[in-house]
């Protein structure tokens, strides 16, 4: 019996074998590939080689201290995201896409970094903005404080020996500034982690602390700390979202929005007051033609609350009266470089993670764009030279980028390819989150029939229903560009980064590139090293 059961399986599988490879059809069903005519052509992928080497061979690496900093965080920029991204921005070219490159993808140094948190093996924003900004690793949901600090615990927070400083404020004790450009509300998990020592990110105002019996005299919720504390205070440039955190509950803002704080608090007067009591000059703005405006003028503090919540995402934004993301980061950049001494700056692509908690993917693929064309005007403005740029993201997302679509194939469309049961899938489609659809009859129901299928609001399908899709465990990339760029390679722990950005400014408790002992030493390995090369490209 057992032996005819044997017999049974090798059959099977020798069918399989037949059928060439199971793992790889063949040949899927409806292909009609457009392919680009010059690559069916050897030469094409061979020059496309050689001239990459040539470039590479080209490269030049300021081994000059860095006076700027700019660091961009997608926040939830997956690879896969990345991938997709780039397929979508030259596809929206016409052109096939895959072979597209966003602007951060041409910087000469990519590295990976591990995101897991002290106590997560699936990292959150707040522990990981501690992570690359303050490079120690943190509980989940807590920022700015070390491990030794479990979330919400309001009492051990309160030890300063378990602050830790971000490197922001390791830009301050040299004597330049700092700003922060957000597109989530000023007081979420990352941009907090420039300012904020906080046991919970979810205490952005008095009343969820209240609900827990803390007290804010004791513990501070982050829009307080953002606008009394250090570093908090002493940031140029704030601009973002999140209105109803710095207002008082009986107020409406601007735009006719409730406060939410309930100790009556108007943080945004309170940080008018705290510029008027210092003589500096300031400007408050919450518009597109007041930034505009603020841009010619630029004042010395300038605090720019666009929204009552996060921003809009950019393809829903009023594009006259809110700001674009390029166009926030070139008035910070503006605004930060009157610092002879240099800056750190702070951008967050913040909306590409919300696209994606609620599977709405071509959101989160245009979030990704709007980072990179900030990005974009960020390097034109800043020389390689004297200016480090730096593009990371914070944890991964679940979204897969999946099927056997021929080149060029719509990368929001559906696959070119179909299920067991002749059910089409998304090329781009999740492992989680909220766009469960039930199976009826074990039969996956066909979404290419539903109403809004492939508007904004439609949600691509799932394996597992939850309410908001999860984060990702897997690595996360980080690209560099400008002086010392080439200490960003490899794959390491995500707290390395901003012990890296200082070390490539000079700034920081730690190792430096260029002031002090040991940096004479590490340039002259350096400087050898060049000279080294250039011996053997001149020979
Ligand atoms: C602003 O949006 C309107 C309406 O969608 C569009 O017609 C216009 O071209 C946009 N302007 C810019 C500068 O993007
Ligand atoms: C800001 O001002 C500069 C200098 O006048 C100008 O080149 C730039 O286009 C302005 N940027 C924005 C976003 O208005
Ligand atoms: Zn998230």
């Amino acid at each position: 019996m057992r032996s005819l059961l044997l017999l049974f399986v090798l059959h099977l599988l020798g069918a399989w074998c037949v059928r060439a490879d199971r793992y790889h059809p063949a040949s899927p069903a409806g292909r009609a590939a457009a392919i680009n005519h010059a690559e069916t052509e050897s030469a094409f992928w061979i020059n496309e080689a050689q001239e990459a080497i040539a470039k590479r061979l080209k490269r030049t690496e300021s081994v000059k201290k860095a006076r700027n900093v700019v660091m961009f965080l997608g926040d939830g920029m997956s690879v896969p995201t990345l991938a997709a991204a780039r397929t979508l921005l030259g596809q929206r070219r016409h052109a096939t896409g895959e072979e597209a490159r966003m602007h951060f993808e041409t910087f000469p140094t990519v590295g990976m970094v591990k995101t897991y948190c002290a106590d997560a093996q699936i990292a959150d924003s707040a522990c990981t903005a501690t992570a690359y900004l303050c490079g120690v690793k943190s509980a989940y949901g807590a920022i700015g404080v070390n491990a030794g600090v479990k979330r919400r615990d309001c009492e051990a927070s309160r030890d300063g020996a378990r602050h830790v400083q971000s490197i922001a404020e390791w830009a301050l004790a040299d004597g330049r500034d700092a700003g922060i450009v957000t597109t989530t509300r000023i007081t979420h998990a990352s941009p907090a982690g420039v300012y904020a020592k906080v046991a919970d990110r979810n205490w952005e105002y008095n009343q969820p602390l209240e609900d827990l019996g803390f007290d804010t005299e004791r513990c501070p919720d982050i829009a307080l700390q953002l606008i009394h504390k250090h570093p908090g205070n002493k940031l140029k440039v704030i601009l973002g979202g999140g209105r109803r955190n710095l207002l008082p509950d009986d107020v409406l803002d601007e735009e006719d929005m409730p406060g939410f704080r309930t100790d009556k608090r108007n943080l945004i007067n309170e940080w008018k007051q705290d510029k008027i009591d210092r003589g500096v000059s300031h400007g408050y703005i919450w518009n597109r033609d007041q930034l505009l405006e603020a841009n010619s003028t630029l004042p010395e503090y300038l605090l720019g609350l666009f929204e009552n919540n996060h921003l809009q995402y950019n393809m829903q934004r009023n594009n006259k009266t809110e700001p674009t993301l390029t166009e926030l980061t070139e008035v910070a950049i503006r605004s930060l470089s009157r610092n002879e001494k240099g800056f750190f700056l702070f951008v967050e692509g913040g909306r590409i993670d919300h696209a994606h908690h609620d599977n709405l993917v071509e959101l989160a693929l245009d979030e990704t764009l709007e980072m990179d064309a900030a990005v974009a005007r960020a390097a034109e403005m800043l020389s390689e030279d004297d200016s480090l740029i730096v593009v990371t993201a914070d944890h991964s997302h679940v979204m897969a980028f999946n099927g056997y679509s021929e080149r060029g194939h719509d990368i929001l469309g559906p696959s070119t390819d179909v299920d067991e049961h002749g059910k089409p899938y998304m090329t781009l489609s999740y492992t989680n989150g909220p766009g469960f659809r039930s199976h009826v009859n074990g039969n996956r129901p066909d979404v290419t029939t539903e109403d809004n299928f492939l508007k904004l609001d439609w949600e691509s399908h799932v394996d597992v229903p939850l309410d908001s899709e999860t984060h990702g465990g897997d690595d996360v990339a980080v690209f560099a560009r400008g002086p010392h760029h080439s200490m960003f390679t490899g794959l390491y722990e995500q707290s390395q980064l901003p012990h890296l950005m200082a070390y490539a400014a000079g700034i920081g408790p730690g190792l430096s590139c260029c002031s002090g002992a040991n940096a004479v030493g590490a340039s002259v390995g350096v400087i050898s090293i060049f000279i080294l090369l250039s011996f053997i490209f001149i020979r």
